[in-house]
């Protein structure tokens, strides 16, 4: 380890590595002796032979010295892998500090979007996604709104009674989200949900309007989880209502607004039976 860092050291060579630069000097020393043999053989001339023999070193010495090259170049680029995923984690970082400023904004939003990252979370992992998809579906949801960064302050702060040109304003945080996120090249599925969660699978939604399984998955999760948390909370223009009326609401609303496996998937993370019939329209 590295005492000033921390860091586990890259440049040492270990000794499998070792073992395989012996095996290929002694391959040389080998060709060496085999090429002497083969020329004395035949009653080649003594200074034939040593040139032959230098030729055969230099040889060989150059192909250890591109073996040591190779191992050195695949030693950097792990580490620049490496550097590469910690400093994606960093921003994602920055960026979720940045998503709780924005929602200190506002305190209907406070823990809006960690929330949603949480219930996105449960909805992927009773999709049965790998643990990966999971992680990622997480960060996904808590990063959805980070384009809300870019909306003024006036109107966030009047949401509740906004025309029709703060409505178009408040619009743009998907693609803006989505902008925001492109650097994230090895979290595609935060893109996607930045951009996606308000798409309806009747093509009702924004930004594009794109139907169904178009939309992408993340994006169809995270809607899920983004209505059913707003739902669940008080709005300036409305109370919260209870978990299973949420439940039943999302369901009444599927598959035209929803994806009914997300919205199964998020009643088997709650623990609410799913009733075919909604009980009654709290959002009309
Ligand atoms: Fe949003």
């Amino acid at each position: 380890m590295d005492n000033k860092t921390g860091n586990t050291r890259k440049n040492s060579v270990p000794i499998g590595e070792c073992w395989s630069v012996w095996h290929s000097f002694s391959a040389a020393l080998l060709a060496v002796a085999v090429c002497g043999a083969i020329v004395i053989s035949l009653g080649w001339h003594t200074t034939s032979v040593a040139m032959g023999s230098v030729v055969v070193i230099v040889v060989g010495l150059m192909l250890l010295r591109i073996h040591g090259s190779m191992d050195i170049l695949s030693r950097h680029s792990e580490g620049l892998s490496e550097s590469a995923a910690q400093a994606e984690e960093h921003y994602v970082d920055v960026l979720l500090r940045i998503v709780r400023s924005v929602e200190a904004r506002d305190e209907h939003l406070m823990g809006h979007s960690e929330r949603v990252g949480r219930l996105a979370e449960g909805i992927a992992i009773n999709l049965g996604l790998s643990d990966q998809e999971v992680r990622q579906i997480k960060i996904a949801g808590e990063l959805h709104d980070i384009g809300m960064v870019a909306i003024p302050e006036h109107i966030i702060a009047g949401k509740a009674k906004m025309g029709s040109e703060g409505f178009r304003t408040v619009k743009t945080h998907t693609e803006i989200g989505y902008d925001v996120l492109k650097p994230l090249q090895n979290i595609p599925v935060a893109l996607q949900a930045a951009r996606g969660h308000h798409e309806r699978m009747n093509g009702t939604g924004y930004p594009q309007g794109v139907i169904g399984e178009a939309i992408p998955l993340a994006a169809r999760i995270v809607a899920v989880a983004d209505s059913y948390d707003a739902m669940t909370h008080d709005r300036p223009h409305r109370l919260a209502i209870s978990m299973h009326l949420a439940v039943q609401e999302l369901k009444r609303c599927s598959p035209a607004g929803y994806d009914p496996d997300c919205v199964d998937a998020l009643a088997a993370h709650l623990n609410i039976p799913v009733l075919e019939e909604a009980l009654c329209s709290v959002m009309a």
